[in-house]
């Protein structure tokens, strides 16, 4: 198991990780992290697990992750955003990702609306957002990623869409090591961020998301439209045109039609 101390050790962030809850087994990270949260836990408190038992996804899908062979965690974060921002945090969450994993794995990676990170058009990692509100108030924000480390064999219907790092490079990785260098980077953009405002993030998620132009199709609610990348709305929405005019997804699965660069992932 990661213990506590292994994952906190040398760890020079301000509030990410100075408290950690580690598991060898667990029904899902997001879960115990709200239940904390509910519980009055500080921001930057991390809630790791080398297995779960009810991972969650996107959508109500499940998240499998082999255990003890990649990263699942979930981090408590307190934003002074209204809910109509919670898109928006997500985006930069994915961003902190792309770069904790430029600096920390050596793994070019690029984004795919609305939180997906893509390795040569495979899932690397998994972003889920969960929200605690009181009337217009952000209690508290529940940021769970799943990020595919050392595994190398995936269950039969994921091995064409899912890859991990050690996939990527041909390197192992240590994952107390990668969690310390991913959660710094991510404080770094969370706090560069909440000080602009969270003003930048749609720019910068786009550097890391060659997405405007793209032909793609959004299945959202079960209607599934295709159409082309228009942008990104403030509030961390996407703009699509299609035939039959220009919508605004606030959720939903996109798949990209022409996939360069993603499928190179230069
Ligand atoms: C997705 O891509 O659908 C999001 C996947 C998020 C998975 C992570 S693993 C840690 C945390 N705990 C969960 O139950 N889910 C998130």
């Amino acid at each position: 198991m990661l213990s506590p101390e292994i994952l906190r050790d040398g760890l020079e962030t301000k509030t990410f990780g100075r408290k950690v809850y580690s598991f060898e087994t667990i029904d899902s990270t997001n879960s115990c992290a709200r239940a904390l949260a509910a519980c009055w836990a500080e921001e930057g408190t991390v809630v790791l697990s080398e297995e779960q038992t009810a991972g969650r996804g996107r959508l109500g899908r499940s998240w499998s992750s082999s255990p003890s062979e990649n990263l699942t965690f979930s981090i408590v974060l307190r934003p002074q955003i209204t809910p109509d921002v919670m898109n928006i945090l997500s985006l930069l969450v994915a961003v902190g990702i792309a770069r904790g994993l430029k600096e920390h794995a050596g793994v070019h990676v690029l984004c795919k609306w609305p939180n997906d990170i893509l390795f040569r058009r495979r899932k690397l990692a998994g972003i889920l957002l969960e929200g605690a509100l009181s009337g217009d108030r952000v209690e508290s924000v529940i940021v769970g990623i799943g990020l595919n480390v050392n595994q190398q064999i995936f269950p039969e219907d994921l091995q064409a869409r899912a890859t991990s790092l050690a996939l990527a490079s041909g390197h192992y990785y240590d994952r107390p090591k990668l969690f310390k260098g991913i959660l710094t980077t991510l404080e770094d953009e969370y706090l560069t961020q909440a000080g602009l405002g969270f003003k930048h993030v749609v720019d910068r998620w786009l550097e890391h998301a060659p997405m405007i132009g793209k032909r793609i199709t959004v299945d959202s609610n079960g209607a599934e439209i295709e159409g082309t990348v228009r942008g990104i709305t403030d509030s961390g929405g996407l703009v699509v045109a299609s035939q039959t005019g220009e919508h605004t997804f606030l959720a939903g699965d996109v798949t990209i039609l022409d996939m360069e660069p993603y499928a190179s992932g230069d």
